[in-house]
């Protein structure tokens, strides 16, 4: 009996279902590849894994409820570039980039699009730089809060046109195509992992991609570059954390499960649908603790040029 119970004790991690927070709405560009994700750990862990989807606020309430989970493996987070911005967007983020959690790795790396309601008016960049100086007030911009993705974009698409829109936050891109489709809101900038569906069955229109070269599966959408903005490049990096503290054994069966996922043929299939690309040799801690480092004052420099202050 005791022998027995002092074995069980220190059974292998994953003794039973994970948690992968997702920090936006359920059906959005992150849960997109989270729940991919999840399907594809799943051989490795032995565990399946269980997305929660956690939005608000630009993807901080989901992130902080990660850094302040147990760190026992059985919490992890999947969030984008945002992660490094919400230091200098706000003055209480809940959590520190570089102290309240431990690196997994990279994931994949998503161009973006700008994707208006389908009728909106303009019909390529230049008229859509056109109408907006000519409709001021009345546009209006979806974003899924302040220092989301499509935050990121919609202020450099602003600085770009040269106005200023009427932006409208959602708890994720998801429930804003909702509406973007509804024709309740005229233009969004979103990730291609939640738009090229929706424009390849025409019921969006879409002007041009944020990345500096043309997007396979999209190969008639011009870049913003080549639109006349040069220079505009913003691409999507996704990673994944556990809480601070969580022993090393477990972090390490993460990466190597990360790294099984991310080897997955189903896995890369469907990110290649979906415009991504798999970042499989910055699946690991080091990599991640790099991408963090260079990030958070390359926006923190963004934003300040901007003109936009912490709230
Ligand atoms: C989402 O999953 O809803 C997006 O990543 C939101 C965003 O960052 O724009």
């Amino acid at each position: 009996g005791a022998l027995f119970a002092a074995g069980a004790a220190h059974a292998e991690y994953p003794e039973r279902p994970i948690n992968m927070v997702v920090p936006f709405a359920a059906g959005g560009p992150t849960d997109n590849v989270a729940r991919s994700l999840a399907e594809a750990m799943r051989p490795s862990l032995g565990q399946t894994v269980v997305v929660e989807n956690k939005g608000g606020a630009g993807g901080t309430i989901g992130t902080t409820q990660v850094a302040r989970a147990q760190p026992d493996g059985y919490s992890i987070l999947l969030m984008h570039a945002g992660f490094s911005t919400a230091p200098s967007l706000y003055k209480n983020p809940g959590y520190d980039p570089f102290t309240s959690f431990e690196p997994v790795g990279l994931v994949v790396d998503v161009p973006m699009t700008i994707v208006a309601r389908s009728d909106f008016p303009p019909n390529t960049i230049a008229e859509l730089a056109d109408y907006v100086k000519k409709n001021k007030d009345k546009v209006s911009l979806a974003n899924a809060g302040i220092g989301a993705a499509s935050h990121l974009c919609g202020t450099m698409l602003v600085e770009a046109l040269g106005v200023q829109l009427l932006t409208i936050p959602y708890k994720g891109t998801a429930p804003a195509m909702n509406d973007l489709l509804g024709k309740q809101v005229d233009l969004m900038c979103d990730q291609t992992t939640n738009t090229t569906q929706q424009i390849e069955g025409g019921k969006v229109k879409a002007y041009a991609v944020t990345s500096l070269k043309r997007v396979p599966t999209l190969p008639k959408l011009p870049t913003m570059d080549e639109s006349g903005y040069k220079g505009f490049e913003v691409g999507i990096w996704h990673g994944m954390w556990v809480p601070k503290g969580t022993p090393k054994p477990v972090v390490d069966k993460l990466v190597k499960s990360l790294q099984a996922g991310l080897a997955d043929p189903k896995f890369q299939e469907r990110m290649k649908q979906l415009g991504a690309t798999v970042l499989t040799s910055e699946a690991n801690p080091d990599a991640l603790t790099a991408k963090v480092k260079q990030q958070v004052p390359q926006w923190a420099e963004l934003f300040k040029k901007a003109g936009i202050e912490k709230q």
